[in-house]
């Protein structure tokens, strides 16, 4: 694997020609989104794929996310793009927005483990946009992640997540943080109504201004699915965002009271625990240390969007009991991260 630094803002063109030829020769590329790190491939070619699967560990049985630059190139993936899905595409992409969609016949089953739909989305990092440009094929990319661990929102935690495994992924393409910090909203407009699949980068609130219809599933809130469910996203049965420290999730209008106790309490034991809290409540208890993390105000939550998973990445390298954490109002991108701390606290599989 070679790491390469990238200019976010302005690739340089020699470097993307480097990673638009190993993608076009069946290798994988890690790219930055807006949102989070992906691990590229040629969503044509069904051996690239599969080595997609094989690298990140996934399960055959969940789909990847097929990224192209606009609704125009989302017609070589699909089957139809009906006047909702036009109009969603108008108003959020390129950006945050995943919109599942009848997949054309002629992608590789591999890519949408077996469905007859697709996940589309165009995403709007300028790094992302050249290499799609540059492939000049649509790139099957999922969080670059290995399966299980947060996703990565910089280059740093995909290099750890490979460490000794370094081979199976060409390029690395370094362009810093990601801005967002959550993966993508995924919306189905093959369901009726249309349904809100995983909460992400753009607010529910945002698309139902233009889609009144649309609902929020409850799995996406990152309520826990019963075994023997039947879901509506493949991805949401499998465990997601854990880190390997087991995580306490403090809720609602004492979670603030209840952190501080858990602090209390934890300076009288041996073994040191970890602190995820807002200004507020690090302010009131005087919190600080190598084991407080402090990811905004309450009311920030698109702070708390942006460093959550290096986050909850830092504590579990220091090899803590726990990891508590105080939760924020699921307004705005806090949606999002309550469902990430639900599942990453309830290890939901
Ligand atoms: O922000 C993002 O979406 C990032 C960046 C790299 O674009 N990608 C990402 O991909 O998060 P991944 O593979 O980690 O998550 C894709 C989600 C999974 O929950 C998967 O089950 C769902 O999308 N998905 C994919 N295809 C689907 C389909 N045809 N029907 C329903 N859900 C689908
Ligand atoms: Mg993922």
């Amino acid at each position: 694997m070679r790491m390469l630094p990238i200019d976010p803002d302005e690739p340089d063109a020699e470097t993307l020609k480097e990673a638009a030829e190993a993608l076009r020769s069946g290798r994988l590329v890690v790219f930055p989104t807006e949102t989070v790190y992906g691990l590229g491939a040629d969503a044509t070619d069904e051996r690239a794929v599969g080595r997609v699967f094989e690298a990140k560990g996934r399960p055959p049985d969940n789909p990847l996310i097929v990224h192209v630059l606009d609704g125009e190139d989302a017609r070589r993936v699909t089957r139809d793009v009906p006047d909702d899905a036009k109009r969603l595409m108008e108003a959020f992409w390129p950006g945050p927005l995943t919109l599942v969609l009848p997949a054309d016949p002629r992608l590789p089953r591999i890519v949408t483990a077996g469905l007859d739909t697709v996940a589309v989305r165009a995403p709007a990092h300028p790094v992302a946009r050249a290499l799609l440009a540059a492939a000049g094929v649509p790139l099957a990319a999922p969080s670059a992640n290995r399966s299980g661990m947060p996703s990565p929102t910089r280059a740093e935690h995909v290099a750890m997540d490979y460490r000794g495994h370094e081979s199976v992924i060409a390029l690395l393409l370094d362009a810093g943080p990601c801005t967002i910090g959550v993966e993508s909203t995924v919306v189905d407009l093959t369901s009726d109504p249309p349904t809100v699949l995983r909460l992400g980068g753009v607010p529910p609130e945002a698309i139902q201004t233009h889609l009144p219809r649309l609902k929020v599933d409850p799995h996406a809130r990152g309520v826990a699915v019963a075994p023997g469910t039947s879901v509506a996203s493949p991805g949401m049965k499998h465990r997601h965002y854990a880190p390997r420290t087991p995580v306490t999730l403090f809720e609602g209008e004492d979670g603030p009271a209840k952190i501080l106790e858990a602090h209390k309490s934890s300076l009288r034991r041996e073994k040191k625990s970890g602190f995820i809290v807002s200004t507020q409540t690090a302010h009131q208890g005087s919190l600080q240390g190598d084991n407080i993390v402090v990811l905004g105000g309450r009311n920030e939550q698109g702070r708390w969007a942006h460093d959550l998973f290096d986050a909850l990445r830092r504590l579990d390298e220091q090899g803590l009991d726990r990891i508590f954490v105080e939760g924020i109002p699921e307004t705005g991108l806090g949606a999002a991260v309550m469902d990430r701390l639900r599942r990453a606290a309830a290890r939901i599989d």
